[in-house]
């Protein structure tokens, strides 16, 4: 079983999910632009092979460079998990005729237009939504869907460039500064609640399905540098409380021709209950989320997607033990992290309960919060209980502080 992957090191779960194919038994091509000295000795150790590109982002020189060689040496499967690589993988995989998603379906996961429009035609609910290329056209769709509106790029990730508008002279200013946005997606302003629909899918069936709760929404977490974003995976994704989100994720995944492979899509519960669709990626969520999947459930979720990739099917029992929380903190003042409050405080409180804290070290230059989304570390705790759960978290957003001078 040959397995390109491209991108083996990056972002910072794939040195886990390389690691993942090499437990199941693949031959791993990794493929990426980062000279082979540069990648993780971790990562390295497990390629039986690894070409580099010129370019990662310049599909076409990619398809030039890889193709032939691709073809000389004969693979079985391409898989990419970081989203700007997707639609290249299923480019590749195209080329070569290798199994696996097509880009036709691969576009719809990755165009937010595209993606609710099959939607909508499968009778699912999206938020109302239309497509912009310019500020005039932005304009004119927000009138015909009526404000509030939420305004994004067609293309985006990590709540980037996203805006709600309340009225036209709001959405004048985020126009003016979002100018270097090709395409944007102009769509009706969801109030509610906010959660994810993950899976790991064997042929477009969920082997594996996970819940999880912002909190709060991603927009306001990421516009408001005060808040410690914070999110639980729920310890039972079929809990009667959450089945409406679970049915509406089964339902695009069908609509969407999901094949084999992890996925990570959001929706939204309205104050009156109904649900939406957000949006749906073909790859692992990010942020912890995946971590907190393996705390939830005690098991390797990474090996079982590769599993499934190579060998069409989840062997791994989900444990279905813990919900599981996980805080950002964002440091207060600039420059260098200098001091820590209240960790004593939250071990003394949660126990063996804390499981992971993974802060920056005391020294360390503090992140740019609007760039990362792990923020200036996080920590996990995790309980069988969902009160307790949800206490824990509240406690480290509230009592847990980094500094930085
Ligand atoms: N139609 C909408 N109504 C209300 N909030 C939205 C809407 N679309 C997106 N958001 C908010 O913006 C965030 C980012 O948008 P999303 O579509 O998930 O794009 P990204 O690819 O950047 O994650 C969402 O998590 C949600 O909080
Ligand atoms: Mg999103």
């Amino acid at each position: 079983m040959k397995v390109v992957l491209i991108s083996p090191h990056y972002p910072a779960e794939m040195p886990d999910f390389t690691r993942g194919l090499a437990d199941v038994g693949a031959q791993i091509i990794g493929v990426g632009d980062t000279p082979r000295e540069g990648l993780p000795a971790g990562v390295r150790q497990h390629l039986a092979a690894y070409l580099r590109v010129s370019a990662l982002f310049d599909e076409g020189r990619v398809l030039a460079e890889l193709v032939p060689e691709l073809r000389r040496v004969g693979v079985d499967r391409i898989e990419a998990l970081w989203e700007p690589c997707v639609l290249l993988a299923a480019r590749l995989r195209e080329a070569l005729g290798v199994p696996g998603m097509s880009v036709d379906t691969a576009m719809a996961f990755r165009d937010k237009t595209l993606m609710r429009a099959r939607l909508a035609a499968a009778g699912l609910r999206v938020p109302k939504n239309a497509r912009a290329r310019s500020a005039a056209e932005a304009l004119a769709a927000a009138r015909a869907i009526g404000y509030p509106i939420c305004v994004k790029p067609v293309a985006g990730a990590g709540s980037a460039d996203t805006h709600g508008c309340v009225d036209e002279p709001s959405l004048r200013a985020a126009l003016s500064t979002m100018g270097h946005v090709p395409e944007l997606s102009v769509e009706e302003f969801i109030t509610g609640d906010e959660f994810t629909y993950d899976t790991v899918c064997v042929e477009g069936v969920p082997a594996f399905e996970s819940v999880a709760q912002y909190h709060p929404r991603p927009l306001e977490a990421r516009s408001q540098e005060w808040i410690s974003p914070a999110q639980i995976v729920f310890r039972d994704p079929h809990h009667p409380a959450l089945m409406d989100g679970v049915r509406l994720g089964r339902g695009v995944l069908k609509a969407l021709g999901m094949g084999t492979g992890f996925t990570h899509m959001e929706w939204f519960r309205k104050p009156d209950g109904e649900v939406v669709f957000g949006e749906i990626a073909a790859r692992f969520p990010g942020a912890k989320l995946v971590d907190q999947m393996n705390y939830a459930n005690d098991f390797d979720v990474f090996r079982e997607w590769a599993r499934a990739v190579c060998w069409h099917s989840f062997e791994a029992t989900p444990q279905r033990r813990y919900h599981v929380a996980a805080v950002f903190k964002r440091a207060l003042g600039r420059g260098r992290i200098t001091r820590v409050e209240g960790l004593g405080a939250l071990r003394a409180r949660c126990g063996p309960r804390l499981i992971a804290e993974e802060l920056l070290p005391i020294g360390h230059p503090r992140r740019d919060w609007k760039k990362t989304l792990l923020s200036d570390g996080c920590v996990i705790m995790r309980d069988p209980d969902y009160a307790a759960c949800l206490d824990m978290m509240q406690a480290a957003v509230r009592d847990l502080r980094v500094y930085a001078e």
